[in-house]
């Protein structure tokens, strides 16, 4: 539950730093406050000033001997600390800290940062920014910002990383009649983060849409705690920018290749019911969707257009984003066929001709809302001489009040003749949109919304039995002591097998009769690997050989293996060679996993082999949330390897229960040992009956207990 009411409802509020001078940052905020109707008392702070704007005026926050809720700062940053100290003497709850020249500017900066973090904890004082525009909330109302202008009163939330966003979605959301309950500046997020505000704008009953656009979340794990609460509550739709792909092109493995930090923030918010705005349009788009329209009981679309062409965009656009045409009843395409032209399409989309005026979009609409076989509508309309856009827009209106529980939207696809109609659609709570594509995007978003409300609540985490954690400490203590950050084969199959994955047996000689040996002891056939902490693509340099039949065989593979490393890696210290068993047949996959800095570990599932990158079938989970068999499903299920392990084309399926095994153990075994960084189990041979981890690879790092 969220306590920051007294942020965005602040009794009384002092300025420190407020100034006569209309030019300076100081004076817009006190401007801003007082045109904002704010109805306590304000408390401009200047030491050489008795009165601004008509209000007395003190030296310190420590004269005004009232209750301050919120104190702005908006003095330079080198008096920022003193202003802080003093308001937290003076029993102040919230600092907005307008002032920039913190972090954003280097170390000295960084430090001084610190240095007013800590008062903030040492008075329980909550922060917001540095280096930041302030906030907005038009309900309170308080404008606590140095920003131009005061949004028009709404149910949408927009909570913003950068200032520079925020500005500017104020000036546009104008021209847009776009309304807000609450406008916030995160600023260096120093304290408060988008975490702390999401919470509170979930809990505002004025807020019904929380918008974000972040660069980084820096508590991976707070997020999905808090949002998944949170968006049980009201959607949050989130634009993250800056997801390069950079940490991926660094990662050694195939799932550190293909994970990268774009993936966890998917996972990430998809695991926490977060919608992922893929640009600005879209966020806004989204947002003015779910702000005025209800949310679809289903995804069967129905389209009313006048003209053919945009409604095979539409069509199309249904189709890509995962919605369903709906199929009308009997009784609809009956009543369609009495009352339009003989010409029009009576199927869906509907198409009532160039010449249809508001009676006939009147008429088709209504008679596709009820019928029970759609759950959403789309109106386009493209202007022709006998177009009536306006008039129809308020028909649009009207039948979107009387029949509230579908969304409807409209694509008015033209220009100037269209402004007036769409304007009208806007500001009566019509999602209004010139080309089809967004609308039908919206409504996608608005379903995946829905259909996260109507999950089940994920079942308790699976109790795994037959899990040694103490061996895979014993395995990884002994790589650390041997200064190494890769195990080698036998102990990465020893890691699986002590976490109850079955794995092929592998055994490491250190000569060929060794391995002669243990081929027999085996049973032939058997497979030779390369052991070197160095080589992590064992084929690439000749270091595998396959299907090994005879002592004399295995010898002759040896030597030859032994032979390859040194011509491609003359400097690789080789530990030996691994035998293995050979694993009856399967279909290959892989299970792997890659530690994102902010999410913690991010499972990858997909098709195996050596084409794993190139074919990228893959989905992700964070660890944190693949702890049921459901979502392993659900996680197999997003592949098209899915497909083949349910028995492709006459194919036996394969055994997707022992699958799920090792998937759900792998993601106990990462969450267990911060240790492993990365990991790769490619390929998991998945047989009719078991599954059988082939070549497993894990790097690890040691863990500071402390940090
Ligand atoms: N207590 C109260 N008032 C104080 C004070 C203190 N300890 N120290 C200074 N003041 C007064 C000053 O006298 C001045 O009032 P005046 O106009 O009557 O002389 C006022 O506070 C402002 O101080 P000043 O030194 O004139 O600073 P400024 O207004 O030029 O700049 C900031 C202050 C905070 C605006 C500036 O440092 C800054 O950070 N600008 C960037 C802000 C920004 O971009 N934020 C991020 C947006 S995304």
């Amino acid at each position: 539950m969220s306590n920051l009411e007294f942020l965005f409802n602040p009794a009384h509020i002092a300025v420190v730093g407020a100034s006569r001078s209309t030019q300076k940052i100081g004076y817009a905020v006190l401007d801003n406050i007082i045109k904002s109707s704010f109805k306590g008392n304000i408390y401009p702070i200047n030491p050489n000033e008795e009165e601004i704007a008509g209000l007395k005026t003190y030296c310190s926050v420590l004269d005004v001997k009232a209750p301050i809720d919120v104190a702005v700062i908006s003095v330079p940053a080198k008096h920022a600390a003193k202003v802080a100290e003093e308001c937290g003497q003076a029993g102040v709850k919230g600092l907005i800290v307008i002032t920039a020249g913190f972090k954003e500017v280097g170390k000295e900066g960084l430090k001084q940062e610190q240095e007013l973090r800590s008062i903030c904890k040492r008075y329980g004082m909550r922060m917001l920014g540095p280096n930041c525009v302030g906030l907005m909330d038009t309900h309170s109302p308080v404008n606590a910002s140095f920003a131009e202008g005061f949004p028009n009163r709404g149910n949408i939330s927009f909570i913003s990383q950068s200032g520079a966003m925020l500005v500017s979605i104020l000036d546009w959301s104008f021209e847009m009649g776009m309304g807000f309950s609450r406008f916030i500046s995160t600023g260096n997020k120093a304290d408060l983060t988008e975490i702390d505000l999401i919470e509170s704008c979930a809990d505002d009953p004025q807020t019904s849409v929380i918008l974000c656009y972040v660069e980084d979340i820096t508590d991976g794990e707070r997020f999905v705690r808090v949002c998944s609460e949170a968006s049980k509550k009201k959607p949050i739709i989130i634009l993250k920018s800056g997801t390069s792909s950079a940490g991926a092109q660094a990662a050694s493995s195939h799932t550190g290749a293909l994970a990268g930090s774009n993936r966890a923030y998917d996972a990430a918010f998809r695991q926490s019911g977060v919608l992922r705005a893929e640009s600005m349009n879209d966020l806004f788009d989204m947002a003015r969707a779910f702000a005025t329209q209800p949310l679809p009981g289903n995804s069967r679309t129905a389209i009313v257009t006048n003209a053919g062409g945009p409604a095979i965009v539409a069509t199309d656009a249904v189709e890509k984003y995962g919605l369903k045409m709906a199929r009308f009843t009997k009784e609809t395409i009956d009543k369609l066929r009495e009352h339009l032209p003989s010409e029009a399409n009576l199927y869906n989309p509907v198409d009532i001709l160039g010449d249809a005026r508001d009676d006939r979009y009147r008429f088709a609409l209504e008679t596709v809302i009820e019928d029970e076989n759609v759950d959403n509508a789309l109106v386009l309309l493209c202007p022709a001489a006998v177009t009536e856009p306006e008039k129809t827009a308020r028909t649009i209106v009207e039948l979107n009040n009387k029949h509230n529980h579908k969304p409807v939207m409209a694509v008015y696809m033209g220009g100037k003749t269209l402004t007036e109609g769409r304007s009208y659609l806007t500001t009566n709570s019509i999602p209004a949109f010139t080309f089809p594509e967004p609308s039908v995007n919206s409504l996608r978003g608005m379903l995946q919304y829905a259909q996260y409300l109507k999950a089940p609540d994920p079942s308790e985490p699976v109790e795994l039995t037959g899990i040694d954690k103490k061996a895979v400490r014993k395995i990884l203590d002994d790589v650390f002591a041997d200064r190494r950050v890769v195990l080698l084969g036998h102990e990465a199959s020893d890691v699986m097998s002590a976490y109850g994955i079955q794995v092929s047996k592998t055994y490491l000689a250190e000569s060929e009769d060794e391995a002669a040996e243990i081929g027999e002891k085996l049973g032939f056939p058997v497979a030779l690997k390369i052991s070197s902490p160095r080589i992590a693509h064992k084929t690439d340099v000749g270091g595998v050989a396959i299907g090994l039949h005879s002592d004399k065989e295995v010898k002759k593979a040896y030597r030859k293996i032994i032979e390859n490393v040194h011509y491609y890696l003359p400097d690789a210290p080789i530990y030996g060679i691994e035998v293995q068993d050979m694993v009856e047949e399967g279909i290959e996959v892989i299970v792997g996993m890659s530690r994102d800095v902010q999410f913690g570990p991010l499972v990858v599932f997909g098709l195996g082999g050596i084409y794993v990158n190139l074919l990228e079938d893959v989905s992700f989970r964070l660890a944190s949330g693949l702890t049921t068999r459901e979502e392993v499903k659900k996680m197999i299920s997003e592949t098209r390897a899915y497909t083949l392990l349910k028995g492709y084309r006459g194919k036996k399926p394969a055994d997707i229960e022992a699958l799920s095994e090792t998937i759900l153990r792998t993601s106990r075994l990462v969450s267990d040992f911060r240790e492993i960084t990365e990991m790769d189990i490619n390929p998991v041979r998945v047989h009719y009956k078991g599954a059988t981890a082939l070549d497993v690879k894990i790097t690890v790092e040691e863990v500071n207990e402390k940090g």
